[in-house]
């Protein structure tokens, strides 16, 4: 497979000095979904934003097929499609005419839109209700035509920023299997940022993640869970700080173990070199030798989730809460505006 996009390091300082992208640098195969992971803040939208020719990178080089973004960009815009974190669909318009207008954006010809329009309506599941106003669209409708709207003029590459953002699971899926089928029925080369742990495993094939504007950790999801070690036992323990202290000492010091990290309110994460059940009696054996209470004790297998605490040593779960919210606020904030 060829090369779609390559990105060396790429650097965005915005006015006032924020370093959104801190030297970023990774490439995406042809007809692969690659995944942008990150919390609130991490440069993803900004990285993006330089790809499509949106901003002005700091400094750095971006290629789509071999073609540098900022020497040739009317050669290469033409070739990228772009759905940003924020619908832009219009809500008084209908389906069809929201279509309509980006194919006019793109001088597409009046054939060449009804055309094109209908495929790319038809791909995304809207067809039927084309004459409908958005304004009458669910979240994940809405979602779907704006994917359409970055269709019509036929991109090789996809970027789909927080495709999912706000929208309850069941409609998520749904927008993940018209992805695959963008992917598998039109060839297409997709790029999606996401902060959903499960999108990013069940639909990328490749993924970086990205914190405070740098990549932490590139690679396909099973070799990164792999990387980390083996299973993951999380136990709680009861018992006065030093006792415990005690304890996770001995813990780290088995051959069994790879690390022991405190989590907060008596947690303790021991990340296991292979099979976690061969470790539990041990942990019970050394909790009892140490006159440490074991209140609770859970064995899985490495998660993403784990992945991202790994390389970045925070968990990204605490954030998703609010994320929801500012996707709910933000749908809310563009209805209001109409
Ligand atoms: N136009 C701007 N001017 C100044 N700073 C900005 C601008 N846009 C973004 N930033 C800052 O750059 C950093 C990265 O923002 P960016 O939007 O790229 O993050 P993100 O990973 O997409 O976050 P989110 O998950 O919330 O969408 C943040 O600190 C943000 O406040
Ligand atoms: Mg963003």
């Amino acid at each position: 497979m060829a090369t779609m996009i390559q990105i060396e390091e790429l650097v965005k300082v915005y006015k006032g000095g924020i370093r959104a992208v801190d030297g970023v640098s990774f490439d995406v195969e042809e007809q692969e979904i690659f995944g942008f992971l990150g919390p609130n803040g991490a440069g993803k939208s900004t990285t993006i934003k330089c790809v499509i020719g949106l901003l002005r990178p700091t400094s750095g080089r971006i290629l789509i097929r071999g073609t540098d973004v900022r020497q040739s960009p009317k050669l290469v815009k033409p070739m990228m499609g772009y759905a940003s974190q924020e619908t832009a669909v219009d809500d008084r318009l209908t389906g069809w005419q929201n279509l309509f207008l980006q194919g006019h954006f793109f001088h597409l010809a009046r054939k060449e839109i009804d055309e094109r329009g209908e495929e790319v309506l038809r791909l995304c599941g809207l067809w039927e209700r084309r004459n409908d106003s958005a304004g009458t669209y669910s979240g994940g409708m809405l979602k779907r035509l704006d994917i359409a709207a970055a269709l019509i003029h036929q991109p090789s590459v996809l970027f789909l920023d927080e495709p999912t953002l706000g929208l309850d699971v069941q409609t998520r899926k749904v927008i993940w299997q018209y992805i695959e089928k963008l992917r598998s029925e039109q060839k297409m080369t997709i790029f999606l940022t996401t902060h959903y742990m499960e999108e990013a495993d069940a639909l990328c094939d490749r993924l970086a993640i990205i914190d405070r504007g740098k990549i932490m950790a590139n690679g396909k999801p099973g070799a990164l869970k792999a990387d980390i070690g083996g299973d993951i036992v999380t136990a709680r323990f009861v018992a006065p700080e030093e006792k415990v202290s005690r304890l996770v000492q001995a813990l780290s010091a088995l051959p069994e173990t790879v690390s022991v990290t405190p989590m907060g309110d008596g947690l303790q994460r021991i990340v296991a070199r292979q099979r976690g059940d061969r470790l539990i009696p041990e942990v019970f054996a050394l909790a009892a030798k140490n006159e440490v209470g074991v209140e609770s004790i859970r064995l899985h297998r490495p998660s993403l989730d784990d992945v991202y605490l790994h390389f970045t040593g925070r968990e990204m779960r605490d954030e998703q809460g609010s994320r929801e919210e500012i996707g709910k606020a933000r749908m809310t904030q563009r209805r209001l505006r109409r």
